[in-house]
């Protein structure tokens, strides 16, 4: 199968009331333990890249290695850009054989916004990719920039019809207290997401496809792997795995997960080294960690998304 955009797979999660998990990757073990649950699951992915992962990985080892998933795995694939922040590297993605890209102009005013995302979705749908925009923005940390709480801001409903109308984007991140990386709220705080901006969204925007950043719930079953086996990680703390069903259930079509697949991958490789100082051949760690990939994202599937069966 080759790889395709989101629009047919976003219709069927919209009305099919499930969500497609976008995760990301940054090597072969990842892509493998992912695809390998969503292939044997039947279910529909986005595998998505950042700016940071193309650093780490090449973009071109990151295209062979989704177009070898894609060989291997009997199930529609996109191939999304995560947080692009500026038209060039959306275009050089486009250009380079993904089927999706995202434009992060959330910090910018909404004139530029739309402006910047405007002009992607011209180059995008020109070369038939389709575009991911953002307003409101996450508290946390993407791509080595870090968005203080006082700085993150929740979607303004009122803004949502002309943002879309203006830019022609085919979905929209938006901000109701999800937040990247594995420390989402303070010890102590309850946490909470603001359902009531989703779901003033969703009634300005019918049948338009939502997309929740932030979204892992930071499972403390590989916090404690990774606490008793040398790391600390002590008040990590993700959104609690009802809401994400709830969000799931909703307009919102996409959700993002990259912190989860990180901790599954660390929990898998300390297990191993902890507990076996003298091995050095690193299958013997990466095969684990690749293990956990590939069942957290089996959980993430069946337990939260609801998009197995659905490919
Ligand atoms: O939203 C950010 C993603 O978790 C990507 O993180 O920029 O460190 O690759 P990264
Ligand atoms: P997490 O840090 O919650 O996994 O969010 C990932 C994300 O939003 C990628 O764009
Ligand atoms: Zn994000």
């Amino acid at each position: 199968m080759a790889l395709v955009t989101t629009t047919e797979m976003f219709k069927k999660a919209y009305d099919g009331g499930y969500a497609i998990g976008a995760f990301n990757v940054n090597n072969m073990e990842i892509v493998q333990g992912i695809t390998e649950a969503a292939g044997e699951l039947k279910s529909p992915l986005i595998l998505q890249v950042s700016a940071g992962a193309r650093k780490y990985a090449n973009h071109t080892y990151l295209v062979k290695l989704v177009e070898a998933a894609l060989i291997e795995n009997d199930i529609p694939i996109a191939l999304h850009l995560d947080h692009g922040a500026d038209f060039d590297i959306c275009k050089s993605c486009i250009d380079g054989g993904f089927t999706s890209v995202m434009i992060d102009g959330s910090h910018h005013s909404f004139e530029d916004n739309i402006a910047l995302t405007k002009k992607v979705v011209e180059y995008a749908h020109s070369k038939g990719v389709v575009v991911e925009g953002e307003l409101g923005q996450l508290a946390g940390i993407e791509d080595d920039v870090k968005v203080s709480d006082a700085d993150a801001s929740y979607t303004h409903p009122d803004e949502v019809e002309e943002f879309v109308s203006r830019t022609g984007v085919d979905s929209l991140a938006i901000a109701i207290g999800t937040s990247h990386g594995a420390f989402k709220f303070k010890p102590g705080q309850k946490p909470q997401l603001r359902f009531d901006i989703l779901d003033e969204v969703s009634k300005r925007l019918p049948g338009f496809p939502i997309v929740l950043h932030g979204a892992s719930s930071v499972s403390q079953e590989y916090v404690k792997i990774i606490q008793e086996n040398g790391g600390n990680l002590a008040d990590a703390i993700g959104i609690p795995e009802d809401m994400l069903r709830r969000a799931a259930k909703s307009a919102v079509c996409k959700i993002n997960i990259d912190s989860d697949l990180r901790l599954a991958m660390t929990a898998g490789v300390r297990q191993v080294l902890f507990n076996k100082p003298e091995v050095f051949d690193p299958r013997e760690y990466l095969k684990v960690g690749r293990q956990y990939v590939k069942d957290l994202v089996a959980h993430k599937i069946t337990e939260v998304l609801g998009s197995d069966g659905k490919a």
